[in-house]
């Protein structure tokens, strides 16, 4: 079996192939990644730092993460502070956007609560986020093109939680379907507040002819999720890992389909650069989709063999 660190190397040269046509438009610009010490960053960083260093010869990719760090800065992300194309800002996306930033080319929009756990604990926060935190990044990139310097892409991580629980018949789910949500319910703040969010996008887009794009991650999983994320599959494998029974909070008979991280950030690349503006593109594998206990004893069978 092949070690994180080869499986990682392996994801990060077929990213560079993958993405010849998106990093070679990246290429000499800056892209700004808030929210990039999170669990996509991971990816999206590495993968930008890992086609500079495989593409000597061309003007690199100059990455800056912006983000609040609340759980302190991660350790891969340590190892890569000397990188002289990265540079980290620690800021609040809810605040008003720190002078430092510059002048950027290209805006992901990752700085959110994206763990159910952490989202109905902080549900305000995690509004303020998907929204005001939004706001400021679109005001940024109008504030650009009046200035003359226009951005030449934005990405808003929006999420598949916009469909809410959509009647069988709508599974798998088109980009048309229009949701089926609460919008007092436990999970409100995240869903509401992404389906408010892709309002605000897809209206700066039209109004004031920005290339603003929307990813709906279906469920991502991968190198780079926190044992302690408080999302399904790292909450089994701590519970594997700790010697203890799986805790589910259903059945177990919900299903869905879970995608491989390094195969969705290939997709959200390509949203950034490519999208349409003003549109809004599913980003997941349609097959297989897996009930929860099916998804438990996937866990416990990896976790058990890695011991
Ligand atoms: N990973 C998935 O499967 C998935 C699915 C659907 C949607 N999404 C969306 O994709 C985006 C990224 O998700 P992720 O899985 O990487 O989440 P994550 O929690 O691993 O990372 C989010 C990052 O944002 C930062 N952050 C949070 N609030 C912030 C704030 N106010 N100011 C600055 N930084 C802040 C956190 O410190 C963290 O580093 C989120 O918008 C999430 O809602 C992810």
């Amino acid at each position: 079996m092949k070690s994180a660190t080869e499986v990682i190397a392996t994801d990060l040269d077929l990213l560079s192939h993958q993405l010849r046509a998106e990093f070679d438009s990246l290429s000499g610009r800056s892209v700004l990644i808030a929210g990039g010490a999170g669990f996509l960053g991971y990816y999206l960083v590495q993968g930008a730092l890992h086609w500079n260093r495989t593409h000597a010869t061309q003007p690199p990719i100059l990455v800056t993460v912006l983000d609040n760090f609340i759980r302190g800065v991660p350790g891969w992300l340590m190892a890569l502070e000397q990188d002289p194309n990265l540079r980290l800002l620690k800021h609040d996306i809810t605040q008003t956007l720190p002078a430092a930033l510059g002048d950027v080319e290209y805006l992901i929009h990752a700085a959110s609560i994206a763990s159910p756990t952490y989202y109905r604990k902080f549900p305000i926060e995690t509004m303020d986020a998907n929204v005001n935190g939004l706001r400021f990044l679109l005001e940024y990139s109008l504030a650009q093109k009046q200035k003359g310097k226009p951005v030449e892409g934005v990405l808003y991580y929006s999420s598949s939680e916009i469909y809410g629980d959509p009647t069988r018949d709508s599974i798998p789910t088109p980009e048309s379907y229009r949701g089926y949500v609460s919008c007092t319910g436990p999970r409100a703040c995240y869903d509401e507040s992404k389906r408010y969010g892709e309002t605000l996008c897809v209206n700066f887009a039209r109004q004031y002819g920005l290339p603003i794009k929307v990813a709906r991650p279906f469920n991502n999983y991968g190198p780079g999720l926190k044992i302690t994320d408080g999302r399904v599959i790292p909450d089994f494998a701590r519970n594997i890992l700790g010697g203890e029974d799986i805790v589910m909070f259903s059945d177990g008979s919900a299903r869905r389909t879970f995608c491989y991280v390094a195969d969705a950030v290939a997709g959200y690349y390509k949203i950034l650069v490519k999208g349409g503006s003003g549109e809004a593109y599913n980003i997941g594998v349609e097959t297989p989709e897996i009930s929860m206990a099916e998804l438990a004893d996937r866990v416990r069978n990896s976790v058990t063999i890695r011991k």
